[in-house]
């Protein structure tokens, strides 16, 4: 038995697999469950990240999550286990994140973003639904409160994390039945190489734009990185991110949702009192203040 806050539960020495473990979130989620007794299967895409994620208790496995063979290789792993551990469950992590107006993004970009962050996330499910049913397992996706709430500029990510939401609404409506577990995760702000990188990737984008585009979204662009880095200041430690997503695995009731950092839960709170209109006006002034002066 292991004690996680009030919550108890056996773990029956299970696998559990988390994507995108080289950093940020992913990593710190992947030591946390395994310091909790799970055997963990990680994720990562270059060997050379291999050394940020070992330890006791886990095993780094390549894994691009659009790279189909990469995926097949992880099903054999899993069902070859010597030691013949159950599946416990999945932690759909990895994801990109590329920001900037609709107008702006090459569709090919929109496309890249879609195919880590909403068809990798599918392939993965799939894949991993037969072991799932077998163990009554449990299903974590890993979206944001981007995808509740969408800022201007954010649309491209966003988009990617209301298609994550969507999906795993039906997702847990389907699998209930069967004793599988569906669970959201809604960070907010989050120490990690993603939102450090908000400015390079932003400065990139308007450096590529056309003079039409930047004499329409310059300012836009700017307030975006100016916001996103005032949200860094009271972000959540990856560490801690970890540790409550290794909470809702071992709660035995869990909720649907969870979100991470109190600037996730004041969006939520207000998404869900607010009308459409009031909710724009708000989000349009916070990203109003930010514009160059
Ligand atoms: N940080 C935040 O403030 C925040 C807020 C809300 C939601 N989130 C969500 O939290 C999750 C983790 O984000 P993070 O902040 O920890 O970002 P991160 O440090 O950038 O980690 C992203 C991870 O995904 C991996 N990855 C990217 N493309 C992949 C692919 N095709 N196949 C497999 N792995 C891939 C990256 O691997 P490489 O190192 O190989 O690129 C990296 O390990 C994401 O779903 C993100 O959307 C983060």
């Amino acid at each position: 038995m292991m004690q996680s806050g009030n919550k108890t539960e056996t773990l029956q020495n299970g696998i559990i697999v988390v994507t995108g473990t080289s950093t940020g979130i992913g990593n710190a989620t992947a030591k946390e469950l395994a310091s909790r007794g799970f055997y963990v299967l990680a994720g990562i895409r270059r060997e050379i990240d291999a050394d940020a994620v070992c330890g006791k208790n886990i095993e780094p496995v390549i894994l691009d999550i659009t790279n189909e063979a990469h995926i097949a290789n992880l099903v054999r792993r899993i069902k070859e286990d010597p030691e013949k551990r159950p599946l416990r469950a999945l932690v759909n992590n990895a994801a990109i994140e590329i920001n900037a107006p609709l107008e702006v993004l090459h569709l090919s970009e929109w496309r890249r973003q879609f195919e880590v962050n909403v068809f990798g996330q599918v392939a993965m499910i799939q894949a991993l639904l037969p072991e799932l049913f077998e163990s009554r397992g449990t299903i974590v996706n890993i979206s944001s409160i981007g995808g509740k709430a969408a800022m201007a500029g954010y649309g491209p990510y966003a988009s990617t994390k209301f298609a994550l939401e969507g999906l795993s609404d039906a997702l847990h409506r389907e699998l209930e039945p069967f004793g599988v577990r569906v669970i959201v995760i809604e960070p907010g702000g989050v120490v990690s190489p993603m939102s450090a990188q908000v400015r390079i990737k932003a400065e990139k984008i308007t450096h590529e734009m056309t003079p039409e585009h930047r004499s329409r979204y310059g300012g836009l662009m700017h307030a975006m990185v100016s916001l996103a880095e005032s949200y860094i200041k009271d972000a959540v430690p990856a560490e801690k991110a970890g540790q409550i997503i290794a909470d809702t695995l071992l709660t035995k009731r869990p909720r649907a949702r969870y979100t991470i950092g109190r600037d996730a839960a004041m969006v939520r709170f207000l998404n869900w009192t607010l009308p459409d209109r009031v909710l724009d006006k708000i989000l349009s002034r916070s990203t109003q203040a930010h514009y160059p002066k």
